[in-house]
């Protein structure tokens, strides 16, 4: 327990010096949306210029209603912290609103991450989108 604990505070201070703000750790560190979800209605997966690969499981309701969203991510802590922080923005949303949501609102939730990172914030927003729009263009 303490050598997690000292390691995850040496992972907090490398992220901190290298420009990730507190909100952005801890999302990082946390991971609370990673994985996967049984039975989801829709499973998609985008490939960033980084080479990077984001996959996203959507649970909706009836009603288009976001119950639930989850990530597998082979990526750096930028894009985890990102996705697990553009799951917040959408959860309990349409999936209209949901594509409303775009790189400057995650951004603001993360409060600050290295510039060279901010394409992880795109790849994370356009992996939910990608998403959304399979699962609809099924739907309809
Ligand atoms: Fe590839 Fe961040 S997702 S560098």
């Amino acid at each position: 327990m303490a050598t997690e604990t000292t390691s995850s505070n040496a992972e907090r201070k490398m992220l901190a010096e290298a420009g990730y703000a507190d909100p952005a750790i801890n999302y990082y560190l946390e991971k609370k949306y990673m994985g996967q979800i049984e039975n989801a209605d829709q499973v998609s997966e985008k490939i960033g210029s980084c080479g990077d690969i984001m996959k996203v499981y959507l649970k909706v309701d009836e009603n288009e209603i976001i119950d639930d969203v989850r990530y597998e991510i082979t990526g750096c802590a930028g894009a985890i912290s990102a996705a697990m922080a553009a799951v917040d923005l959408v959860k309990g949303r349409t999936l209209d609103e949901a594509m409303e949501i775009n790189d400057g609102n995650v951004f603001r939730v993360l409060e600050n991450i290295p510039e060279k990172k901010h394409h992880c914030i795109q790849l994370a927003v356009k992996t939910m989108h990608l998403g959304i729009e399979e699962l609809k263009s099924r739907k309809n």
